[in-house]
């Protein structure tokens, strides 16, 4: 008998909504027309997350020599977009991160690592391949992000896919498959984003992340798998998967990638371990 989580479907009617100040930054990283001073303006409506952009942009994460005390000087040295993004993720992470409770099963600190890295790893190869950095970032970021609604409203459901991965030594996703899990936290995922109405691309990588066939033109579907298949590498797999991602053909042309790319990939994800850590320490 299959896990069937449509009620979820429902409430996440009623899901925690993003701020309003993220939907305006996030809408502004669309619009080629808003300038650093529109940022700031968004930003200053919420000094909270105001203050949190600056902790991190000070942090050992960006590792800058000199103290950053405003958000204007801060845009001026990050740019733009990673600006934009460290909002959207302090808000998003603030939306889910200290929810008490929960399932045993499920690490949420590893679950953030895993998340983070992923988005660090969509958002540089995306760089390279000149693709939206910001839309890969809160791709990667949010990919799995299902899980945390589920582990919020359905704990004892995500306890048992837990449980499934564990003893089948799989993944979290093949779990769900071998429970017949309707709906899987991909599509949670992309309903919660629909629901926030990010840009209909980030909806879309979300959604198929598990399943490019279902969005065989998208890059950031690609780039999240991408990040998944190297984090694992790396120890730093999902909580709730006990196994990795290989890397499938499709997404390898649809990159550009050649298999002995990906060494130097993982290499440069290893090195921003302990800074993504430091990001990971702001969602406790
Ligand atoms: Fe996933
Ligand atoms: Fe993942």
């Amino acid at each position: 008998m299959g896990l069937n989580l449509s009620r979820l479907v429902r409430e996440i009617r009623e899901l925690p909504t993003l701020p309003q100040v993220a939907v305006q930054i996030f809408n502004s990283l669309e619009d080629p027309r808003s300038s650093a001073r529109d940022i700031e303006r968004i930003m200053s409506n919420d000094p909270s997350l105001a203050g949190k952009v600056l902790r991190m942009v000070n942090s050992a994460y960006f590792g800058f020599p000199h103290r950053i005390s405003d958000l204007g000087h801060a845009i001026v040295i990050l740019g733009f977009a990673e600006v934009k993004a460290l909002a959207l993720s302090m808000s998003i992470i603030d939306l889910f991160g200290k929810t008490e409770g929960g399932a045993e099963a499920f690490d949420k600190t590893r679950f953030w690592r895993h998340s983070v890295a992923v988005a660090n790893v969509a958002r540089d190869e995306a760089r390279r391949r000149g693709a939206d950095a910001g839309v890969a970032f809160v791709t990667g970021l949010l990919h799995d992000i299902g899980k945390l609604v589920m582990d919020q409203y359905a704990p004892q459901d995500l306890g048992r896919i837990c449980e499934r991965s564990e003893a089948d030594g799989c993944t979290y996703w093949q779990a769900e498959r071998a429970l017949a899990v309707v709906p899987d936290h991909a599509e949670v995922a992309g309903l919660l984003v629909e629901n926030w109405r990010l840009a209909d691309e980030v909806v879309e990588a979300v959604r198929y992340h598990h399943e490019p066939a279902s969005a065989p033109a998208s890059v950031y579907v690609a780039l999240v798998r991408l990040g998944n298949h190297v984090a694992g590498d790396l120890d730093l797999l999902a909580s709730g998967d006990h196994a990795g991602h290989p890397l499938d053909e499709d997404t390898r042309a649809l990159l550009r990638l050649e298999e002995d790319q990906i060494p130097g990939i993982a290499g440069r994800l290893k090195q921003r371990i302990e800074a993504i850590d430091v990001f990971v320490d702001l969602t406790r």
